[in-house]
């Protein structure tokens, strides 16, 4: 009797084990392990929580010259003048929509300037914006056959404001498009062009193509000429970029009167 009471006891506390450990093992499952609880927020250093970053380059503004009148960076203007021989050698006619003849001299440009222009033209197009070239290489002579007829309409004062003396002129370097409206001949190299789908889409997006608005309406003061949105002069689509981000006009960013 005492031997079986023995016996009911050693299963009894052999069953309350077993309960418990089975208890234990069941309430313990799910938690982490405690050597795989996360460290506290403080032992992360910020470089190992961001991203690895690189610098942007700087903007390198000794790339071209400026004081070339082949350099795509050069600079033209009131004070700085180019030689009344001066002839780009690489002027081809761009596949566009022309104003004049193609063998007119306006309808010319430098090779580079022509084939950003044939790219801009198409992606305006695609957009709905179809435009024209006006004027693009000038010739000395023809420059001064321009300027010489305004003087005579306008008066020296007038005319200084909207055409460049002969040997001042942009368009002489081949690397300037005077462009108008496809369709529409209203606001025609007219400061309201800037109000058209047109002038906008330009002032938009020539940048992307390597132009800048060479003469905006708020920088008369510091480029001597009246607003031009129609007149678009190629740097290049690096400087064209940094110009429509900074805001500032050619003689700005190079420090240049
Ligand atoms: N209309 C611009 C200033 C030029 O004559 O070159
Ligand atoms: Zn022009």
């Amino acid at each position: 009797k005492r031997a079986r009471f023995r016996v009911s006891m050693v299963v009894l506390v052999v069953s309350i084990a077993a309960t418990a450990g089975f208890i234990a093992y069941i309430t313990n499952k799910d938690s982490e392990p405690a050597a795989y609880i996360s460290p506290p927020e403080s032992s992360i250093t910020p470089q190992q929580q961001a991203e690895p970053t690189t610098a942007p380059p700087a903007f390198n503004s000794a790339q071209y010259a400026t004081t070339d009148p082949a350099s795509i960076w050069f600079i033209v203007n009131k004070n700085i003048t180019l030689a009344s021989t001066y002839v780009p050698a690489d002027l081809v006619v761009p596949n566009v929509p022309l104003q004049a003849a193609k063998s007119t001299q306006e309808m010319s440009l430098r090779r580079d300037v022509s084939a950003n222009i044939e790219a801009m033209f198409a992606a305006a197009k695609e957009q709905g914006v179809q435009l024209k070239l006006a004027s693009g290489y000038r010739s000395y002579d023809l420059q001064e056959y321009y300027y010489n007829s305004l003087v005579r309409s306008l008066g020296a004062e007038e005319a200084n404001k909207v055409s460049a003396k002969p040997g001042t002129s942009e368009h002489q370097t081949g690397l300037v498009a005077d462009i108008a409206s496809y369709s529409n001949d209203v606001c025609h190299l007219e400061t309201c062009f800037g109000t058209m789908p047109e002038g906008q889409w330009l002032a938009n997006n020539a940048h992307n193509f390597g132009f800048i608005i060479r003469y905006p309406q708020s920088k008369t003061a510091v480029t001597g000429y009246s607003y031009e949105p129609w007149h678009v002069r190629y740097v290049g689509k690096e400087l064209a970029a940094e110009l429509q981000k900074t805001g500032q006009a050619l003689e700005e960013f190079f420090g240049v009167q």
